[in-house]
């Protein structure tokens, strides 16, 4: 069973929204997989997602309520297998904290799940109306859609 950890600033707008996409799906196709979400920054620690996140989940039948946010440790980079990020400032703070290039391997940005070496990023809807939450979840949904489709196929 693979561990994946979802990657991002606050840990209450992008990664879990991605979390809650990536369970989902999983369930759907029987998968076995462990998923976890995480900020970079500690601001948030112990707060639900942000309301926004929450309803745009619930708009598309994602119950994402009881997650809560916390910042990632170095002990995350020995536990899971691959963690993904939203955006570049992510995918540097990640790797900054990897000790080894076995830990900086598992780091990947989760649009190049959709399109291959583009090194794009998840926008951050924070300051954003509510339309950024509803572009954000419809970036995740393929990009989790993917990492299913290359779970079942064993290709990571
Ligand atoms: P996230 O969004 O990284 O997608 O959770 C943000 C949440 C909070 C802040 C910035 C981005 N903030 O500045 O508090």
């Amino acid at each position: 069973m693979k561990n994946i950890l979802m990657v991002c600033l606050g840990n209450i707008c992008r990664s879990p929204i991605a979390h809650g996409i990536l369970i989902d799906k999983a369930k759907k196709h029987n998968l076995q997989l462990c998923v976890d979400s995480a900020g970079t920054g500690s601001w948030h620690s112990g707060a639900q997602p942000d309301i926004r996140s929450i309803n745009t989940a619930k708009k598309h039948n994602i119950d994402i309520s009881n997650q809560k946010a916390r910042q990632i440790s170095t002990i995350d980079l020995d536990k899971y297998d691959i963690i993904f990020v939203m955006d570049q400032q992510n995918y540097k703070d990640v790797v900054n904290l990897c000790v080894n290039p076995e830990q900086i391997k598992k780091v990947r940005l989760i649009l190049n799940e959709v399109k291959k070496d583009s090194n794009q990023s998840v926008p951050d809807p924070y300051y954003d109306e509510i339309n950024g939450f509803e572009n954000v979840f419809n970036l995740l949904k393929n990009a989790c859609q993917n990492i299913i489709n290359k779970l079942i196929k064993d290709e990571y």
